[in-house]
């Protein structure tokens, strides 16, 4: 039976089990948006969504403290370091803030520092209150007063060197100003561009046909972490100091004295930073700079208090990933209210349809605002992920009008409709059922919100990637017909579809402009180029039947298929069949191929229902021979046997080693557990021999695994 989906459940409700599983699925999810966020600088979620996984995250840890291990994300900040740049120590951990959402969280935070410090309930207690920049946060290190390094954050220990691009940013000193420089220091803040800047720098990228930004957070990530540190040049970059990492000599007592002195020694400090004396000065500060906001030209997405006293910041010192002595007090979302004009849905290039606002134009929190992500089907009609009611159960209609929220998001989202403004004509929204780019049937699998496109071969938003997929190393593999060549002949119009790839060559030898005259190719790349393309003619029915690129159809389960099947014409056949109905031999018959459950096999017949598909199949079974799959053998010492492959085999590829098992009848899977049978360890095995003790699984050298099926190399 499938787990059940727990995501929703309170943190005190949960057993054992499930904590775990979903501190498990929130670490990789985590781990999954560090990545996108901190290395490729394009956030998935919004800042706001990555909260909330956080919390829950840290919550779960609460409550159960034996997940909590040194591994744990808790313990970490940020991503490891971006690769290409040398990394950087931090001789002074870089950590991150906790974040307070709420007056309430603010008291606690003051009276965990008053409880902590033992503070008498009339002993004064300043902070200082700044507002939070969204930018990036760096390290700059001074020797003798003159800049030596400069490196990100990273992972918090250990950050990227990127002293050569920061040089090129004029707020930056190369020299600090002043008699009484300690013989070092290193000086952090936040690079940032300003929101004009992030507009205008987009506007050009899109007329060069380069990368967009989502936002300036991202614009002067991209734009700092450059190989080429002519180009951060040119990028208007700006820098605020606000806090120090190690360093020789504080120059003063308190957190105010120090932005103050980091101010006379050549740095930009925000001015608008003030001293607050209690919870209610820190809330009007709060107030006062939320609505400052929209008119700062720089982004910001809370203010930060931190203990004026650093003698006080030292006692209190720090709590896994952040300071006791500081915290963000976060903005809530930005909203406003417009008027839904239309729903467009777009394809992407996996076939997910999926719905866009298309909006009234409107202002949310200084930003212009026309579109909005409307996540998918269930959405509109009002259902959440876990199939509950959201919105009350509202459904959102054309003409509606309609909230729409910015929180740091990539994209703004609707968050709600005023139901009292819905136009009496407004009818609720008919998701499409056919892809608005090629007109194939779309369909939502069980329990996935997702509406998909089944044309993969012919629709023209997939058609690249499938091609991709199709060409790719382990499916046809083409030796110089990489995804760039694909995607060249795509956009020229000589690959649109598989066939296409075989009847290249006779094409070329009818065409005018020949191939060879194509910058970057000759007459000897062309004919290498045909020849491997011809050396591929003849195709294992395993490979061919992923490079298709049917939804769930990975390299194992083409393999089970093409076994099962033995000819591709066997398969279609069989699939005919099943697709007439859910009752059908031939369908009972796909779901007992081992490993191929019913979602497997509804996409399998969504694929071969789509005639368009067979089309794009039969043109290329003209051109291509497919090998008919050899046998299993029943009888073999491995036959129903579960196998994990791990480490570095070395007398075959863990492919070839695969496929043998996988031949005497053998399973083979990605990862150890209870129904694993042998795990087969190559050099440099990791957590997989762990795995094999705890389940009590039988480990083989690859050599007693060679003896046990009988094979001698
Ligand atoms: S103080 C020990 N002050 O927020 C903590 N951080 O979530 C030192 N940030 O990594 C950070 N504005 O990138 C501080 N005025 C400010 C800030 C600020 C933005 C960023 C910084 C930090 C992150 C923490």
């Amino acid at each position: 039976m499938a787990p059940r989906d727990t995501s929703k459940t309170a943190v005190d409700k949960l057993t054992e089990k499930q904590a775990k599983a979903e501190h498990a699925r929130l670490e990789a999810e985590i781990k999954e948006h560090d990545e996108a966020y901190y290395q490729k600088d394009a956030p998935i979620i919004s800042d706001a969504e990555y909260d909330a996984q956080r919390r829950r995250y840290e919550a779960i840890e609460a409550a159960f403290p034996n997940l909590r291990t040194p591994e744990s994300l808790s313990r970490k900040v940020g991503a490891a370091p971006a690769r290409g740049f040398a990394k950087v120590r931090h001789a002074v951990p870089m950590l991150s803030l906790q974040n307070a959402f709420d007056a309430d969280e603010v008291a606690d935070f003051v009276g965990r520092i008053r409880r902590f410090l033992n503070l008498k309930e009339d002993e004064p207690i300043a902070f200082t209150a700044e507002p939070k920049i969204d930018g990036l946060s760096m390290s700059l290190r001074y020797e003798n007063g003159t800049l030596v390094k400069a490196a990100t954050r990273g992972d918090g220990f250990e950050g990227e060197d990127v002293t050569a691009n920061i040089r090129t940013v004029k707020e930056v000193p190369h020299q600090l100003k002043g008699k009484k420089i300690p013989s070092f220091c290193e000086l952090r803040g936040e690079i940032y561009m300003t929101k004009a800047a992030f507009l205008a720098l987009n506007k050009r990228q899109a007329e060069a046909d380069e990368q967009i930004f989502a936002n300036p957070r991202n614009s002067a990530a991209g734009s700092l972490r450059q190989k080429d540190p002519s180009i951060t040049a040119s990028r208007p970059l700006h820098f605020f100091a606000y806090s120090w990492g190690e360093i020789a000599d504080k120059a003063a007592p308190t957190q105010s004295g120090m932005i103050e002195w980091i101010g006379k020694i050549g740095f930009r400090t925000n001015p608008l930073w003030k001293i607050v004396r209690s919870i209610d000065e820190m809330l009007a500060f709060h107030r006062d700079i939320e609505e400052k906001r929209a008119k700062l030209d720089y982004d910001i997405d809370g203010v930060v208090y931190k203990l004026d006293r650093l003698d006080w910041q030292d006692r209190l010192g720090f709590v896994s990933r952040s300071p006791r002595w500081a915290i963000a007090h976060k903005f809530a979302a930005e909203r406003a209210t417009t008027v839904l004009r239309d729903i467009e849905i777009q394809v992407g290039r996996t076939g997910a349809l999926t719905p866009v606002a298309k909006l009234e134009p409107v202002t949310v929190g200084g930003v212009v605002v026309q579109n909005a992500s409307l996540h998918n089907e269930d959405y509109i009609k009002g259902i959440g992920n876990d199939g509950a009611p959201i919105r009350g159960g509202t459904d959102i209609r054309i003409g509606d009008t309609v909230i729409v929220q910015r929180a740091g998001d990539v994209i703004p989202q609707i968050v709600d409709v005023v139901l009292d403004k819905r136009p009496k004509t407004a009818k609720p929204y008919e998701f499409p059922t056919k892809c608005p780019a090629c007109g194939s049937h779309a369909v939502r699998e069980e329990g996935e919100s997702v509406r998909r496109c089944t044309g993969g071969l012919i629709c023209p938003t997939q058609q690249v990637e499938r091609l991709r997929h199709f060409v790719s190393r382990t499916a046809f593999d083409i030796e110089g017909l990489g995804e760039k060549q694909v995607q060249a002949f795509f956009a020229d119009g000589l690959i649109m579809e598989p066939a296409d790839i075989f009847t290249l060559r006779a094409r070329d030898a009818r065409a005018a402009k020949k191939l060879a005259d194509r910058e970057g190719y000759g007459a000897v790349s062309v004919r290498n180029l045909f020849d491997a393309i011809d050396a591929r003619r003849k195709i294992s029915l395993n490979r061919l039947i992923y490079a298709l690129g049917i939804r769930h159809i990975g390299e194992t389960n083409a393999r089970l298929l093409a076994r099962h099947f033995g000819t591709i014409e066997a398969l279609r056949a069989a699939l005919k069949d099943a697709a007439k109905d859910k009752d059908s031999e031939a369908y009972e018959d796909l779901t007992t191929v081992g490993g191929i459950g019913e979602v497997v096999a509804d996409a399998l017949v969504e694929f071969f229902k789509e005639p368009r598909n067979n089309d794009a199949l039969d043109r290329l079974l003209v051109e291509i021979e497919v090998e008919p799959m050899e046998a299993v053998k029943k009888d073999s010492p491995v036959a129903g046997k579960t196998v994990v492959f791990t480490g570095s085999l070395e007398k075959m590829t863990r492919d070839e080693a695969k496929a043998m098992a996988e031949r005497l009848g053998a399973k083979t899977a990605g990862s150890v557990s209870k129904k694993t049978d042998y795990v087969v360890a190559g050099p440099g095995a990791g957590s997989k021999l762990g795995k094999a003790k705890e389940f009590d699984v039988e480990v083989l050298t690859e050599d007693d695994w060679l003896k046990l099926i009988g094979e001698t190399r």
